[in-house]
This record gives C-alpha cells, sequence and structure tokens, in this order.
C-alpha cells in the first residue's frame, strides 16, 4: 500500500538566512511565512526491488542528484531505528525547481511526511515540522497551511514551526514573476554560510525578534501596507548581508533589479505592491486583489517572454491514496 504526501511550498516574509547548527538546520533567527496555493510538491515512497532510485517530475535521477534525499532518508531510518533498506521515492514538483521558489520547501515537507505514512509512524504535526526541517530548514515551515513561525529554538526539539492563521481572511497575494529560470548558482545552504561572513550578520540577528513581533502585529492588524513594507526590508537585509559578505556574492541579475525598479514605478502611480526575493534572481511581488491584474499587464510589457503565477495561501500537509 503506498500513499502520497502533497506539501506546498512557502514564501518567507521573516527570513530563515544563518545557522546555528549546519547539521540539525537549527537556525539563528525566527522565521515566518505564508504557504501558497500554486505551488507543491507530491511524494510517494515504495519498498524497491533493487537499487533505491529517486525520481523527479517522472525522470529517474542520477545518483549525485539523489544524494540529499537518501542521506535525509538514511537519517530518518537512524532517528527510528529502521533497517536502512532500498525505497523508491517518486516526486512530482509543480514548482519550477531551484528558480528561487524554495522549492525544498515543499520537496521535503512531503518526503518527512511520505517517509511517516510509509512505516506507519504516528508523527504530530510538530514532530513532522522538525523531521522536515532536518532536510531542509524552510520545509518545517510547510507541514503547516496559511501563515505559520518557525521557532528557532535552540536544539532539535525545540526548534519548529507552528501556524499563526491556517485560514487567514487578509487580501494578499504573491505573484511569482518567473525572470530567469537557470538553475541557480549558490545554493541556499551554501550562500547562508557565506553570508556569515558579513559585518551586517550581527545586526541581521540582531534585528530578527523585533522583525518578527512587527510582522505578527501586522497580519493581526490585517494591515497590507506594514506587511508589504517589512517583508521587502527584511529581504533587503538579506540580500545586503550577502553583498557585504567576504568575498560577495549576490543572487540578484540585471533582471532583477529591473523588476525592482518597476515596483518602485508601480508604487509611484499609486499601484501599492511590494517584493521578496529568496535565494535566486526571481522576484515575488506582494500585492491585493484589486491590482494583480495592472500589475500583471505592467510586467509582461516591460519583460519578454515573462512568466507569472499568482498564488495565494496554501494548505498544511495532505495524504492521498
Ligand atoms: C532564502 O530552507 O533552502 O528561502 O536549510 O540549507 O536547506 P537549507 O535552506 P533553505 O533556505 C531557505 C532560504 C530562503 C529564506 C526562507 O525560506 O526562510
Amino acid at each position: 500500500m503506498t500513499k502520497t504526501a502533497r506539501a506546498h511550498t512557502n514564501i518567507a516574509l521573516i527570513k530563515y538566512w544563518g545557522k546555528k547548527d549546519a547539521a540539525l538546520r537549527i537556525p539563528l533567527m525566527s522565521s515566518l511565512s505564508m504557504t501558497l496555493d500554486a505551488f507543491y510538491t507530491d511524494t510517494t515512497i515504495e519498498k524497491a526491488t533493487g537499487s533505491s532510485d529517486f525520481y523527479l517530475n517522472g525522470k529517474k535521477q542520477t545518483p549525485a542528484n539523489s544524494k540529499r534525499v537518501f542521506a535525509y532518508i538514511k537519517k530518518l531510518q537512524q532517528r527510528f531505528d529502521l533497517k536502512e533498506e532500498n525505497l523508491v521515492v517518486k516526486s512530482t514538483n509543480h514548482v519550477p525547481t531551484s528558480a528561487g521558489l524554495a522549492s525544498s520547501s515543499s520537496a521535503f515537507a512531503a518526503l518527512a511526511a511520505a517517509f511517516c505514512a510509509f512505516y506507519n509512524i504516528n508523527a504530530d504535526k510538530t514532530q513532522l515540522s522538525r523531521l522536515a526541517r532536518i532536510g531542509s530548514g524552510s520545509a518545517s515551515r510547510s507541514i503547516f497551511g496559511g501563515f505559520s513561525i518557525w521557532q528557532k529554538g535552540d536544539s532539535d526539539e525545540t526548534s519548529y514551526a507552528y501556524v499563526l492563521d491556517e485560514h487567514p481572511q487578509m487580501d494578499l497575494h504573491l505573484l511569482a514573476i518567473e525572470l530567469d529560470t537557470k538553475q541557480k548558482k549558490i545554493s541556499s545552504t551554501r550562500g547562508m554560510k557565506d553570508a556569515q561572513s558579513s559585518p551586517f550578520f550581527k545586526p541581521w540577528i540582531a534585528r530578527n525578534e523585533s522583525e518578527l513581533k512587527q510582522m505578527i502585529a501586522a497580519i493581526k492588524n490585517d494591515d497590507f501596507t506594514a506587511l508589504g513594507k517589512l517583508a521587502e526590508l527584511n529581504a533587503n537585509e538579506m540580500h545586503a548581508i550577502n553583498l557585504t559578505a567576504q568575498p560577495e556574492f549576490t543572487y540578484f541579475e540585471p533582471d532583477t533589479i529591473r523588476a525592482i525598479k518597476l515596483i518602485e514605478t508601480l508604487r509611484d502611480k499609486g499601484i501599492e505592491c511590494y517584493y521578496t526575493i529568496d535565494a535566486g534572481p526571481n522576484i515575488k511581488v506582494l500585492c491585493q486583489l484589486r491590482n494583480i491584474k495592472e500589475i500583471i499587464e505592467n510586467f509582461e510589457s516591460e519583460f519578454n517572454n515573462v512568466k507569472i503565477v499568482s498564488a495565494s495561501f496554501g494548505p498544511g500537509v495532505t495524504y492521498s491514496d
């Protein structure tokens, strides 16, 4: 009997960018995200008749591309005192892989849930969040729908996500603007490690608690303006520490800057929107329903062949047979 677990990707409004413990993925800061309805991963685990294999979108992956998945599975097998048997993992990613939409968040949340379903492990959502976290930090938040917070904690037991509001009524939409679908060059894992050499890394950590509080207040007050401004500031702080790392690096491409300028122009015209950017060149626009059409039209006239996907709040982990 096989079960498929589905997890949706999430976008951090207060970002995770820095680890205290790399092996366990204990972060140096708490983060807050919105789970998205438009992007998700379906994962099934089956017993292998031969070697362990990982299929992504129907294609068998090379051993190099399967390494992270099976290293993770091995960790979980050890954790639950299970036999290290070979497994076949099949994932379908409804996310542009490595295009800066943190596909690892939905991938490892779905994998953690599929693992527990396969082995009949009765994990509650807190435990699932901790297991997902070990695969990829941002995955800890994708166990939940709506708005969720990953409390940094200081150990494997205390570092997990929880729901802030599972079914938010807020008028908040995200437009994923796909400017550049090339594989990113610097993984999040690597980028957040290198960023620690920035002279602004300490101030970045020091600001986390108050930024998280302000973001929670913006959500509770249904204040889109406060949420958008703070999400944009927080993203720019993260990219500023990359630019000031030693040696410096950036995820920005020329089109990223063009997109930022377009958002500034739209705001000048009275169309309220803000941006956030993860570990890639693409921009995500935060906006309200009434402005979606006009923002899309503006991006389409500024960029050739731009792909835009509109998203709003998505659910937490689900299962199907
Ligand atoms: C910029 O969760 O991909 O999207 O734990 O090393 O797998 P690892 O990192 P990952 O990092 C996500 C970084 C981010 C911000 C965020 O989602 O909070």
